[in-house]
């Protein structure tokens, strides 16, 4: 196997150790959790840092995720976390920046962003499954947006994980539908950019009908409005999540209730508004796609039951649907 860390250019100071708590070892009905934590390190000299590691897992018994919690050590930093599961074991074990070996793990289990509440909580009967016959490797990815690349930053964030050996009905997946291709041109009021997963991407890549229960929208500083339709055929179009009036450090989680159901061979269509010529947005400069708080996104994470193998993203770049399907 050959591989490449292309990105791992320099060495992370490690000021305390990583610790992983997985106290859940009695037969009974337990609740418990898990940290997934980066150890205290100084973030580079760098105004976009990814970091990731690698954390395993007790896989004796299956565990479902009930919820989700940011542990922030330095607020004004961290810009994004997600956890992804992984079937199979990164080398490099402590904190790193993110390489290609961590962008294979695609499946990810939960996104939390800055200005989202503090606790991120699954559906009732659901959880997102990890441990035995699901994922004994998850990997932490924080954001880190350090503003004017200061050289004298440390961190130490991560995520709590709340879980139950007493399994509950559904099996929580996640999708992110939306756009990779991205040009905004400078002192426009209005662009539109869309991204979707057509109906032969759902019709390809889900065996049964999936029942929506959560959205996030998400773009970065020049995103108004945003909305995420399902095209039912070509006739019936149903918005399941909108915002008029978006704010990116708004972001927010729209719950279904009674969660949405979309059937093999409807479309996801993710739609984007974006003002590059109002106060507070204006730009003189075309914005393309990033990772950074600067560049723009279009995305909607999607929150959904029962879990598709598989079916974690389904992105467009350009007219190209990007992930395949
Ligand atoms: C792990 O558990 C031990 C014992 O319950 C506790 O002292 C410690 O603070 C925990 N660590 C984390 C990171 O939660
Ligand atoms: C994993 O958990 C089981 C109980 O669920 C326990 O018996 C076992 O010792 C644990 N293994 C490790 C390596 O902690
Ligand atoms: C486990 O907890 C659930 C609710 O939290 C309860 O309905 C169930 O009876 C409990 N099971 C056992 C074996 O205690
Ligand atoms: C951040 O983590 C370090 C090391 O664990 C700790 O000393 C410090 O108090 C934490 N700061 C905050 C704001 O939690
Ligand atoms: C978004 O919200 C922030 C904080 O509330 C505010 O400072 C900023 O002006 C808002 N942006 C726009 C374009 O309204
Ligand atoms: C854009 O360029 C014009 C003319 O060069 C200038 O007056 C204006 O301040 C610039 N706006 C921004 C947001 O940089
Ligand atoms: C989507 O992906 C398939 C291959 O998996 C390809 O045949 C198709 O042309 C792609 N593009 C669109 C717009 O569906």
């Amino acid at each position: 196997m050959i591989v490449c860390f292309l990105l791992t250019s320099f060495i992370f100071t490690v000021f305390g150790h990583n610790e992983i708590n997985s106290t859940s070892n009695d037969e009974s009905n337990t609740t418990d959790h898990i940290v997934l934590q980066i150890p205290l390190i100084q973030i580079p000299a760098q105004e976009t840092v990814y970091v990731c590691q690698q954390f395993e897992i007790n896989d004796t018994r299956p565990y479902h995720v009930t919820k989700f919690e940011p542990i922030l050590n330095n607020t004004n930093l961290v810009h994004h976390m997600l956890v992804f599961g992984c079937d199979f074991k990164i080398d490099e074990k402590g904190p790193h920046q993110c390489n290609n070996m961590d962008y294979k793990c695609r499946t990810w289990l939960v996104k939390w962003d800055i200005g989202m509440p503090d606790i991120l909580t699954m559906p009732k009967h659901t959880g997102v499954r990890i441990g035995k016959e699901s994922f004994k490797y998850l990997l932490l990815q924080v954001h880190m947006n350090n503003k004017g690349a200061k050289d004298n930053i440390v961190d130490s964030s991560g995520m709590k994980l709340h879980i139950t050996d007493n399994l509950r009905e559904h099996d929580i997946g996640n999708v992110q539908i939306g756009q990779n291709n991205i040009d905004i041109n400078g002192g426009r009021s209005d662009v539109l950019i869309t991204g979707k997963c057509n109906s032969r991407c759902t019709s390809l890549m889900l065996p049964r009908p999936i029942y929506i229960t959560d959205i996030y929208l998400h773009m970065h500083k020049l995103g108004k409005s945003a909305s995420l339709d399902i095209i039912r055929d070509r006739e019936v179009r149903e918005t399941f999540a909108t915002e008029t009036n978006y704010n990116y450090t708004r972001p927010m989680w729209h719950t279904l209730d009674p969660p949405q159901v979309v059937y093999p061979g409807q479309e996801i269509m993710m739609k984007c508004w974006y003002d590059s010529a109002s106060t507070g947005r204006a730009r003189n400069v075309t914005t393309n796609f990033g990772q950074g708080t600067e560049a723009e996104m279009c995305y909607a994470f999607i929150r959904y039951y029962p879990r598709v193998l598989g079916f974690d993203q389904c992105l467009q770049s350009g007219e190209d649907n990007l992930s395949g399907c």
